[in-house]
């Protein structure tokens, strides 16, 4: 039997209870043995859970009980948890987690301290919720040549993002609806900003890479300005938008972005609507390959962490070799990516976007009166410098 410890009893972490106990057997026959939680971290008690015996409040009780093979954190934030993780590494246990802000923040140099103690460092749940895609980079892509990774990796504003399409309903107005049903957070400028989408495509692209690619490297835009015009534009088009993180490689150039896009009804992302993820990975040979599900929630999230504990059972004493180091990653600017662009101006400012940007632009109808176009390809940088020309930008978004 393998004895664990949950570190936060929380949405993730009572998940993380649920799952061991409903799936008590497939859990054994996956992982060789039984799993017990031992104990269960946290500031609170819980008179009358099925678990209150298990419940401590002192870190060192768990770090200190030679028995703990295993650790779940899944309190969140960077501290204590970041300490607790070490200090459980260095007592030679091995820890799995969900949290991105972590393992955004130091996870290369969790996976560094995690090898050199002989135990492993797991974060499946921290991108993705349920989706088992780190898993897949780690081991059954892992001698792909990987140069795409994208994908919506954010719930929320998926979610928000689907109901303006569908509903016609302006962003404010779905925003307040996410809160209310408990999507969104009360705070959700992590999600809409696009901080928690930009974490997540910061992991994935160090998996990608095998260095340390940090998120404050990363271009972000989050959703704010998205409007119901806007959805009606990518309407006309036959297009949606949504939340798009990538990461691409080519040549010697390595690049990632989060920022909404337009994308074609008929690429496969366009259908993943309200709090659904996705992500597609190309590899050289393999091509494409999509992982869908629940990026987040109580279930599929604990799902993943249990994952990871089963994946660590069965290498006992073994360290899982993860494709992450400390070596900072060096990002090109997004300056020199190309693609085409959405722009929208007052009408009175027609001939002058015409003259800036080219005869080679479609203009799109509208009654809205303001001139709309798609710009023909054109490099970030120069794309910027232009808008920055005109007066009345309402509006651009890139076109995927
Ligand atoms: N706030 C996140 C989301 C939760 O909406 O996707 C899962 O990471």
């Amino acid at each position: 039997m393998v004895k664990i410890a949950v570190l936060g009893y929380g949405t993730v972490g009572s998940g993380v209870v649920k799952v061991i106990d409903d799936n008590h057997e497939e859990v054994k026959n996956s992982a060789g043995e039984e799993v017990e939680v031992k104990y269960i971290l946290d500031l609170r008690d819980f008179p009358g859970d099925k678990h209150e015996a298990q419940v401590v409040h002192d870190i060192e009780v768990i770090l200190n009980d030679p028995e703990i093979k295993v650790i779940c954190e899944t309190m969140g934030g960077i501290e204590p948890a970041f300490t607790f993780e070490k200090r459980a590494l260095e007592s030679g246990k091995s820890v799995c987690t969900s949290n991105k802000e972590l393992v955004a923040a130091h996870g290369p140099e969790l996976v560094e301290l995690a090898a050199k103690n002989n135990v492993s460092y797991l974060f499946e749940a921290s991108v993705g919720g349920g989706i088992p895609e780190i898993r897949a980079l780690n081991d059954s892509l892992k001698h792909e040549k990987i140069d795409s990774i994208m994908g919506i990796l954010n719930g929320t504003t998926n979610y928000i993002l689907t109901k303006m399409e569908k509903e016609g309903a302006g962003f404010a107005t779905v925003l307040k609806r996410a809160q209310e049903k408990g999507y969104a957070e009360r705070n959700p400028e992590a999600d809409i900003e696009g901080y928690d989408a930009c974490r997540k495509i910061a992991i994935l692209a160090s998996l990608m890479s095998g260095e340390y690619v940090h998120y404050e490297d990363i271009y972000t835009e989050g959703i704010t300005k998205i409007t119901i015009e806007d959805f009606e534009y990518a309407a006309k088009l036959d297009m949606t938008i949504k939340l798009l993180g990538m990461c691409k490689k080519n040549d010697d150039r390595f690049f990632a972005i989060v920022a909404p896009f337009l994308v074609p009804k008929d690429n496969i992302l366009a259908s993943v609507n309200n709090v659904f993820n996705a992500i597609t990975v190309h590899g050289n040979m393999l091509g494409d390959v999509m992982f869908y599900g629940k990026g987040a929630g109580k279930e599929a999230t604990a799902s993943a962490v249990v994952a990871d504990v089963v994946d660590i059972v069965r290498h006992m004493d073994k360290h899982i070799c993860i494709n992450m180091n400390g070596k900072k990653a060096q990002l090109t600017a997004k300056d020199n990516a190309v693609r085409q662009f959405l722009v929208r101006v007052s009408a009175n400012e027609a001939d002058d976007a015409k003259e800036l940007f080219g005869t080679n632009i479609t203009e799109i109808e509208n009654n809205l009166g303001e001139f709309a176009f798609i710009t023909d390809l054109i490099s970030e940088k120069h794309f910027e410098e232009k808008k920055n020309t005109l007066k009345t930008v309402k509006g651009y978004i890139r076109v995927l």
